[in-house]
């Protein structure tokens, strides 16, 4: 099956990432979003990202314009998804949110439709079953930014056909993503051991052992990861990563209990970068 038309539901941080990777890779590319405001966030965000390829001579002006002119932003669900070979849903990360977008894209979508969700932790076999098309579900966990990660982490659902696999794969490759395939499990691979590590440095930091600034200066001299972990949980946004912890915390047990810091700042709604506010404060950095 040739993919051709896709469209991505959400022009979120994930979503706008995802539509860019993928107008860039040569797709026609409708993103939908419920609102105004965000469609215009996530086309701001594309427009930066890309102007700022062409500041560095790394594209062309004439290589962005045509990006930018296969990318169509849209709030009408019917008009973005009648005609797309490929539904990629970035909707947020509540099980009954996504479910009820499944159901109503049933009734839109063409039969040889394929549904690709990214999720950061919640069941593919689960949102698959709402459809009447499991087979053609997979799970395509991405890594933010977008555009800058390497990495697609593929979730095989109970009932995806080897044909999806491999049309997924394919289609990751053709994005520029190095791919991995993983069978479900809750949070997959990649999240299931990051997010251990993300919620222990709340709890390092919440139980006064260090500051933020030298938790993350440890991890970052001392086991060279890019960014610490307290930085990377305000890049990821906190509150997608507590819900992908109290996730693995319903299914693995007490290893992966909140740290109570952590849903102290989501009560605080202090969510990271996207707010402005989340360990750290960027509002004086705008
Ligand atoms: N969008 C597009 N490009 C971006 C970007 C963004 N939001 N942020 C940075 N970049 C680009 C820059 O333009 C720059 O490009 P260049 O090499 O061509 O000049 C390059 O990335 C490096 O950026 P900077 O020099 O500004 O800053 P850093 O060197 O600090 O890199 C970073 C920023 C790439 C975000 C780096 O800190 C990093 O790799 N952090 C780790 C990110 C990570 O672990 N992500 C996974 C999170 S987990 C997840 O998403 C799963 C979810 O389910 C929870």
């Amino acid at each position: 099956m040739e993919i051709k038309k896709i469209c991505v539901l959400g022009a979120g941080l994930m979503g706008n990432g995802i539509t860019q990777v993928c107008a860039q890779a040569g797709y026609e590319v409708a993103m939908r979003d419920i609102e105004q405001r965000f469609i215009d966030g996530g086309m701001s965000s594309i427009r930066k990202n890309l102007a700022r390829d062409v500041e560095k001579a790394k594209r062309t002006q004439a290589d962005m314009d045509a990006i930018l002119g296969r990318i169509k932003p849209m709030l009408d669900l019917k008009a973005a998804a009648a005609d797309a070979d490929l539904i990629v849903e970035v909707v947020i990360e509540v099980m009954d949110i996504k479910k009820k977008v499944y159901e109503e894209l049933e009734k839109i979508v063409k039969p040889e439709c394929l549904f690709f969700t990214n999720t950061s932790g919640l069941s593919i076999t689960e949102l698959a079953a709402v459809t009447s098309r499991p087979a053609k579900f997979i799970g395509t966990h991405f890594f933010n930014p977008v555009p800058v990660m390497k990495l697609l982490e593929i979730i095989r659902g109970y009932e995806t056909s080897d044909e999806t696999l491999e049309i997924a794969k394919e289609w990751g490759k053709s994005i520029g993503k190095e791919v991995i395939v993983v069978n479900e499990a809750p949070a997959f691979a990649v999240n299931r051991v990051l997010c251990v590590m993300l919620n222990e440095a709340f709890y390092v930091l919440g139980e006064g052992i260090a500051g933020p600034e030298d938790i993350d200066k440890g991890m970052v001299l001392g086991c060279n990861h890019p960014i610490g972990p307290l930085g990377l949980s305000d890049l990821v946004g906190l509150e997608t990563l507590l819900r992908v912890v109290e996730g693995l915390h319903k299914e693995l047990g007490d290893k992966y209990r909140p740290a109570p810091l952590l849903v102290k700042l989501v009560r605080a709604g202090r969510y990271g970068r996207k707010t402005g506010k989340g360990v750290y404060d960027y509002t004086a950095k705008k």
